[in-house]
């Protein structure tokens, strides 16, 4: 099946902090997809931009080697991409190269500018105030800034204000990666495109909600940038608390950019704050020590950082949304580093049948759980009672709908960037955070990190390539529950690429 492509309107795109991890590993790749698949017009231009002096090939030959995977069977179309690319040293705390910058953008005028900042939070205020000193900021500018925004509530409010006296609120695109994610698009699909769920998603049909994103790998090589963040600030405050978010938010009037922000903003600012008496037995933060992780034996997290730190890379956590819809059902979210293997998933778990009319000998009966998995293996799980086929009398099974996107479609899953990436050029803003949420999601996680700070509590221990702490399992068994296992799916495939 192939898809129906759309020409996007023609721009320039200039990537802040080009030689960096992101550029490299996902930006310079998901823009040539889309190069490739044919949606980016002739007249498109990359510029990377960084602080490091080099020449335009130079830059050309590295975006080479970081789409190759891709364009090794794609020849034409990689170099029509290289052509598109073009290089300058900038600097945000300098004036050189600006003006520079300001001439290659002025000769296209009135076209769609992209700024991509891929840098550290700290130069986003300088560099958008740059953009402005220097002209560059056009009525057709867009700027896109990297998650995390700032480090807490405060030096995040200080950054969407540095970055809001140049860009209108409008044209600023804080993107969230994980709502790019094709299966993620998919809950709002299932959620509001069917009339099955509707009346089940609410405290009285639904026990709890576990939402699970799990990697294989340690910090490789970003361990300077991981040590100032751990998993609360890098993976948390967003991707899972955006995640939390559409499961549980009301359908919005329209799928309009606004229409899906405001509900998701009530639900962020439903949350619970988790008091501090309750901390201990709420949160969960672990560090990884040596263990085995994809059949190596690998190093603990201090040593890779070369100290000792109290940084976690693993956060496990029980919130709660204080609204109708949700009183008293426990949202479970875990996350970490070096854990068995690389998962993402949402399970719903629908409350137990209220009285079973079998006999014992028809064996348990399982609740109901839908399982939605955004990588890998992307799909959706319904886990359903049914009666074991053949003579014996009446056994239940526990059975699954299974629809495997890759099965029922046979279509490349394109990388979330792609998506984003072109809807920042299309001007569509629905599947990026607005300022407020992202303030409302500092507000219930500042509270949590300030009493570690205060406890000046240190992440629990656990060995590389098991689940994290012992007190990850204790928190959720506590409630009577457990943390989702599915032993049919197939673990080899599940380690990190
Ligand atoms: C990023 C985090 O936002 O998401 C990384 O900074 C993490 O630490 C990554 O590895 C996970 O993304 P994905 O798409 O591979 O699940």
């Amino acid at each position: 099946m192939t898809a129906r492509i759309i020409q996007v309107d023609a721009f320039d795109l200039v990537v802040f902090g080009a030689t960096g991890d992101l550029s490299r590993r996902k930006l310079l790749p998901a823009l040539f997809q889309r190069d490739n698949a044919g949606q980016l017009p002739a007249a498109a231009r990359i510029l990377g931009a960084a602080r490091t002096a080099m020449a335009a090939d130079e830059f050309r030959a590295q975006a080479a080697k970081a789409i190759s995977k891709d364009a090794a069977s794609h020849p034409d179309a990689a170099a029509r991409f290289l052509a598109r690319l073009d290089y300058l040293a900038l600097d945000a705390a300098s004036d050189a190269g600006w003006n520079d910058l300001a001439a290659k953008l002025g000769e296209a005028p009135d076209r769609i500018r992209v700024f991509y900042l891929a840098t550290s939070p700290e130069l986003f205020g300088p560099i958008c105030e740059r953009l402005r000193a220097h002209g560059v900021a056009s009525p057709q500018s867009r700027v896109v800034l990297e998650k995390p925004i700032g480090k807490n509530l405060a030096s995040s409010r200080a950054v969407n204000d540095a970055v809001g006296c140049v860009f209108p609120e409008a044209e600023i695109y804080r993107i969230d990666h994980y709502l790019g994610k094709e299966t993620v698009q998919n809950l709002m699909a299932l959620r509001f495109a069917n009339a099955l769920f509707e009346p089940l998603w609410r405290a009285e049909h639904i026990d709890h909600v576990q939402i699970t994103t799990s990697e294989s790998l340690g910090v490789e090589g970003r361990a300077g940038y991981y040590d100032t963040a751990g998993a609360m600030r890098d993976m948390v405050q967003n991707h899972l608390l955006q995640l939390l978010c559409l499961v549980a938010m009301e359908p919005p009037g329209e799928l309009a950019a606004d229409a899906v922000r405001d509900e998701k903003l009530k639900v962020l600012k439903a949350l619970k704050p988790i008091e501090r008496r309750l901390l201990d037995t709420a949160v969960v933060r672990g560090q990884y020590r040596a263990g085995v992780a994809n059949g190596a034996t690998v190093p603990g997290y201090a040593e890779e950082l070369g100290r000792t730190s109290g940084t976690e890379t693993f956060v496990a956590l029980r919130a709660e949304i204080a609204n109708w819809r949700w009183a008293g059902v426990p949202f479970y979210l875990r996350t970490g580093k070096r854990l068995p293997e690389r998962l993402s998933e949402i399970v719903v778990a629908f409350r137990p049948i209220p009285h079973s009319a079998f006999p014992d000998r028809a064996g348990p009966i399982h609740s109901n759980h839908l399982v939605i998995r955004l990588q890998p293996d992307e799909g959706v799980k319904l886990w359903l009672m049914i009666k074991d086929p053949g003579p014996g009398g009446m056994r239940l099974k526990q059975v699954s709908l299974d629809m495997s996107f890759a099965e029922a479609f046979g279509v490349r899953n394109p990388d979330a960037y792609e998506r984003l990436l072109m809807d920042v050029v299309r001007g569509d803003q629905t599947l990026f955070m607005r300022r407020d949420e992202v303030e409302a999601a500092w507000s219930w996680i500042d509270p949590i990190m300030d009493a570690w700070r205060e406890a000046e509590d240190k992440p629990k221990p656990y060995a590389a390539g098991t689940w994290g702490p012992s007190a990850s399992v204790a928190l959720i068994e506590r409630d009577g529950r457990t943390w989702h296992e599915d032993a049919s799916w197939n673990r080899d495939a599940h380690l990190d690429a």
